[in-house]
Protein backbone atom coordinates (compact mmCIF):
# COMPACT_ATOMS: atom_id res chain seq x y z
CA UNK A 1 0.00 0.00 0.00
CA UNK A 2 1.39 3.99 -1.14
CA UNK A 3 2.62 6.03 1.44
CA UNK A 4 -0.58 8.09 3.03
CA UNK A 5 -2.00 9.97 6.14
CA UNK A 6 -5.65 10.72 7.05
CA UNK A 7 -4.86 14.57 8.13
CA UNK A 8 -1.89 17.09 7.80
CA UNK A 9 0.56 15.69 10.61
CA UNK A 10 3.01 18.03 12.85
CA UNK A 11 6.17 16.48 11.58
CA UNK A 12 9.49 18.74 11.23
CA UNK A 13 12.68 19.28 8.89
CA UNK A 14 15.73 20.42 9.68
CA UNK A 15 17.29 24.01 8.55
CA UNK A 16 19.71 22.46 6.72
CA UNK A 17 16.81 20.41 4.76
CA UNK A 18 15.21 23.91 4.85
CA UNK A 19 18.20 25.10 2.71
CA UNK A 20 18.70 22.57 0.60
CA UNK A 21 14.68 22.16 -0.04
CA UNK A 22 14.33 25.87 -1.59
CA UNK A 23 18.14 26.22 -2.70
CA UNK A 24 18.54 29.21 -0.05
CA UNK A 25 21.45 31.58 -1.01
CA UNK A 26 22.63 33.52 1.15
CA UNK A 27 21.39 36.70 -0.09
CA UNK A 28 17.52 34.57 0.40
CA UNK A 29 18.47 34.00 4.22
CA UNK A 30 19.09 38.15 4.48
CA UNK A 31 15.60 39.05 3.52
CA UNK A 32 12.52 38.98 6.05
CA UNK A 33 11.06 35.09 5.18
CA UNK A 34 7.75 34.18 6.08
CA UNK A 35 7.30 30.43 6.74
CA UNK A 36 4.02 28.89 6.73
CA UNK A 37 3.05 25.42 7.84
CA UNK A 38 6.25 25.49 9.40
CA UNK A 39 4.57 23.29 12.58
CA UNK A 40 7.93 21.97 14.23
CA UNK A 41 10.47 22.02 12.48
CA UNK A 42 13.47 24.01 12.94
CA UNK A 43 14.22 26.57 10.46
CA UNK A 44 12.76 29.15 12.30
CA UNK A 45 15.16 28.28 15.70
CA UNK A 46 18.05 27.96 13.61
CA UNK A 47 17.87 30.89 11.76
CA UNK A 48 17.06 32.96 14.37
CA UNK A 49 20.08 31.81 16.09
CA UNK A 50 22.18 32.67 13.26
CA UNK A 51 20.83 36.22 13.04
CA UNK A 52 18.04 35.90 10.48
CA UNK A 53 14.59 37.07 10.62
CA UNK A 54 11.86 34.18 10.17
CA UNK A 55 7.96 34.36 10.89
CA UNK A 56 6.34 31.15 11.08
CA UNK A 57 2.72 30.85 10.77
CA UNK A 58 0.91 27.24 11.62
CA UNK A 59 -2.64 26.44 13.69
CA UNK A 60 -0.78 24.06 15.69
CA UNK A 61 1.13 27.23 17.10
CA UNK A 62 -2.42 27.63 19.53
CA UNK A 63 -1.29 24.08 21.05
CA UNK A 64 1.00 24.46 24.28
CA UNK A 65 4.41 23.11 24.17
CA UNK A 66 3.07 19.93 26.08
CA UNK A 67 0.15 19.59 23.48
CA UNK A 68 2.40 19.60 20.54
CA UNK A 69 4.83 17.42 21.95
CA UNK A 70 1.98 14.98 22.41
CA UNK A 71 0.97 15.26 19.09
CA UNK A 72 4.16 14.79 18.00
CA UNK A 73 5.06 11.20 19.75
CA UNK A 74 1.84 10.19 17.82
CA UNK A 75 2.83 10.92 14.90
CA UNK A 76 6.30 9.38 15.06
CA UNK A 77 5.19 5.92 15.10
CA UNK A 78 2.84 6.96 12.35
CA UNK A 79 5.32 8.40 9.82
CA UNK A 80 7.90 5.98 10.96
CA UNK A 81 5.74 2.67 10.50
CA UNK A 82 4.60 4.80 6.97
CA UNK A 83 8.18 5.06 5.83
CA UNK A 84 9.11 1.36 6.75
CA UNK A 85 6.53 -0.18 4.56
CA UNK A 86 7.05 2.13 1.94
CA UNK A 87 11.02 1.96 1.69
CA UNK A 88 11.27 2.01 -1.77
CA UNK A 89 9.80 5.67 -2.58
CA UNK A 90 12.56 7.25 -0.56
CA UNK A 91 15.76 8.07 -1.71
CA UNK A 92 18.65 6.71 1.32
CA UNK A 93 21.83 8.31 0.47
CA UNK A 94 21.63 11.67 2.85
CA UNK A 95 19.45 9.52 4.83
CA UNK A 96 20.89 6.54 5.17
CA UNK A 97 18.44 4.11 7.25
CA UNK A 98 15.27 4.58 9.30
CA UNK A 99 16.83 5.24 12.41
CA UNK A 100 18.74 8.15 11.24
CA UNK A 101 15.44 9.32 9.88
CA UNK A 102 14.11 9.06 13.30
CA UNK A 103 16.65 10.81 15.03
CA UNK A 104 16.90 13.91 12.43
CA UNK A 105 13.70 14.26 12.67
CA UNK A 106 13.30 14.34 16.48
CA UNK A 107 16.33 16.25 17.18
CA UNK A 108 14.71 18.99 14.74
CA UNK A 109 11.66 18.67 16.55
CA UNK A 110 13.22 18.97 20.21
CA UNK A 111 15.00 22.31 19.00
CA UNK A 112 11.98 23.55 17.80
CA UNK A 113 10.06 22.62 21.53
CA UNK A 114 12.86 24.29 23.15
CA UNK A 115 12.51 27.24 20.68
CA UNK A 116 8.61 27.52 20.43
CA UNK A 117 7.96 29.72 23.95
CA UNK A 118 10.28 32.32 23.32
CA UNK A 119 8.84 32.28 19.58
CA UNK A 120 5.65 32.49 20.39
CA UNK A 121 6.72 35.65 22.63
CA UNK A 122 8.47 37.55 20.16
CA UNK A 123 5.82 36.52 17.98
CA UNK A 124 8.33 34.82 15.51
CA UNK A 125 5.48 31.63 15.25
CA UNK A 126 1.84 32.91 14.88
CA UNK A 127 -0.86 30.92 14.87
CA UNK A 128 -2.48 31.59 12.18
CA UNK A 129 -3.80 28.88 8.84
CA UNK A 130 -4.08 29.31 5.22
CA UNK A 131 -6.11 30.39 3.16
CA UNK A 132 -6.11 33.91 4.72
CA UNK A 133 -3.52 35.14 7.13
CA UNK A 134 -3.59 38.37 9.33
CA UNK A 135 -0.26 40.05 7.79
CA UNK A 136 0.01 43.14 5.53
CA UNK A 137 0.79 42.89 1.94
CA UNK A 138 4.28 42.59 0.49
CA UNK A 139 5.52 42.46 4.26
CA UNK A 140 8.09 39.68 3.31
CA UNK A 141 10.72 38.93 0.92
CA UNK A 142 9.94 35.12 0.55
CA UNK A 143 7.46 32.95 1.77
CA UNK A 144 8.43 29.35 2.00
CA UNK A 145 5.90 26.49 2.14
CA UNK A 146 7.23 22.90 2.59
CA UNK A 147 5.09 19.74 3.26
CA UNK A 148 2.24 21.23 3.12
CA UNK A 149 0.65 22.81 -0.06
CA UNK A 150 0.70 20.14 -2.84
CA UNK A 151 1.90 17.16 -0.50
CA UNK A 152 -1.91 17.41 0.56
CA UNK A 153 -3.43 17.34 -2.65
CA UNK A 154 -5.92 14.49 -1.46
CA UNK A 155 -7.19 16.59 1.63
CA UNK A 156 -6.61 20.13 0.66
CA UNK A 157 -8.86 20.85 -3.11
CA UNK A 158 -7.80 22.90 -6.04
CA UNK A 159 -9.99 25.57 -4.87
CA UNK A 160 -7.83 25.96 -1.27
CA UNK A 161 -4.59 25.46 -3.23
CA UNK A 162 -5.78 28.76 -5.61
CA UNK A 163 -6.47 30.66 -2.13
CA UNK A 164 -3.31 29.89 -0.30
CA UNK A 165 -0.81 30.50 -3.00
CA UNK A 166 -2.69 33.59 -3.98
CA UNK A 167 -2.51 34.73 -0.29
CA UNK A 168 0.88 34.13 -0.24
CA UNK A 169 1.61 36.21 -3.39
CA UNK A 170 -0.27 38.62 -1.70
CA UNK A 171 2.19 38.68 1.80
CA UNK A 172 5.64 38.10 0.15
CA UNK A 173 7.74 39.41 -2.73
CA UNK A 174 8.63 35.82 -3.84
CA UNK A 175 6.89 32.35 -2.98
CA UNK A 176 8.49 28.62 -3.04
CA UNK A 177 7.03 25.88 -2.37
CA UNK A 178 8.56 21.91 -2.11
CA UNK A 179 7.97 19.29 -2.32
CA UNK A 180 5.75 19.03 -5.93
CA UNK A 181 4.49 15.57 -4.80
CA UNK A 182 1.57 13.84 -3.06
CA UNK A 183 1.91 11.73 -0.23
CA UNK A 184 2.54 9.16 -2.12
CA UNK A 185 5.06 10.01 -4.45
CA UNK A 186 2.73 11.15 -7.46
CA UNK A 187 2.90 14.71 -8.83
CA UNK A 188 0.03 16.83 -7.48
CA UNK A 189 -2.44 17.30 -9.89
CA UNK A 190 -2.92 20.83 -9.17
CA UNK A 191 0.82 22.01 -10.39
CA UNK A 192 -0.53 22.67 -13.70
CA UNK A 193 -4.43 24.37 -13.01
CA UNK A 194 -2.16 26.50 -10.61
CA UNK A 195 0.60 27.34 -12.40
CA UNK A 196 -1.98 28.15 -15.21
CA UNK A 197 -3.65 30.51 -13.16
CA UNK A 198 -0.87 32.48 -12.06
CA UNK A 199 0.58 32.74 -15.07
CA UNK A 200 -2.60 34.82 -16.16
CA UNK A 201 -2.48 36.33 -12.82
CA UNK A 202 0.52 37.90 -14.18
CA UNK A 203 3.40 35.52 -12.22
CA UNK A 204 6.60 33.99 -13.35
CA UNK A 205 6.00 30.44 -12.37
CA UNK A 206 9.07 27.79 -12.41
CA UNK A 207 9.42 24.30 -11.56
CA UNK A 208 13.37 24.42 -10.19
CA UNK A 209 15.39 21.39 -9.67
CA UNK A 210 17.01 21.29 -6.28
CA UNK A 211 19.57 19.44 -4.33
CA UNK A 212 17.44 17.94 -2.38
CA UNK A 213 15.78 14.82 -2.53
CA UNK A 214 14.04 11.94 0.14
CA UNK A 215 10.78 11.12 -1.51
CA UNK A 216 11.69 9.68 -4.42
CA UNK A 217 11.14 12.11 -7.35
CA UNK A 218 10.46 14.87 -5.33
CA UNK A 219 13.84 17.06 -6.54
CA UNK A 220 11.79 20.08 -7.65
CA UNK A 221 10.12 23.13 -6.35
CA UNK A 222 7.65 25.94 -7.31
CA UNK A 223 9.15 29.19 -7.51
CA UNK A 224 6.62 32.31 -7.99
CA UNK A 225 7.22 36.09 -8.31
CA UNK A 226 5.02 38.74 -9.61
CA UNK A 227 6.56 39.93 -13.44
CA UNK A 228 7.65 43.24 -13.65
C1 LIG B 1 3.97 17.80 7.50
S1 LIG B 1 4.03 19.27 8.45
C2 LIG B 1 5.39 20.09 7.68
C3 LIG B 1 6.18 20.93 8.66
C4 LIG B 1 7.38 21.67 8.07
N1 LIG B 1 6.99 22.61 7.06
C5 LIG B 1 8.40 20.72 7.50
O1 LIG B 1 8.52 20.59 6.29
O2 LIG B 1 9.11 20.10 8.29
C6 LIG B 1 2.61 20.16 7.83
C7 LIG B 1 2.23 21.36 8.69
O3 LIG B 1 1.14 22.05 8.05
C8 LIG B 1 0.37 22.63 9.08
N2 LIG B 1 -0.96 23.07 8.59
C9 LIG B 1 -2.13 22.36 8.57
N3 LIG B 1 -3.12 23.12 8.07
C10 LIG B 1 -2.59 24.35 7.81
C11 LIG B 1 -3.13 25.58 7.29
N4 LIG B 1 -4.43 25.67 6.92
N5 LIG B 1 -2.30 26.63 7.13
C12 LIG B 1 -0.98 26.53 7.48
N6 LIG B 1 -0.43 25.39 7.97
C13 LIG B 1 -1.22 24.31 8.13
C14 LIG B 1 0.28 21.52 10.11
O4 LIG B 1 -0.13 22.00 11.38
C15 LIG B 1 1.71 20.97 10.09
O5 LIG B 1 2.52 21.57 11.08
Amino acid sequence: MAFALDSVVPWGRSYEEYIDMFALSTADLEGRILGCGDGPASFNTQLTRRGGSVVSVDPLYACSTDQIRARIDETFTKVIDQVSLNRGDFVWNRITDIEELGRIRMNAMQDFLEDFATGLKEQRYLPQALPELELPDQSFDLGLSSHFLFLYSRQLDLEFHLRAIKELCRITKEVRIFPLLQLDATPSPYIAPVSRHLINAGYDVHEIEVEYEFQRGGNRMLKIRRRD
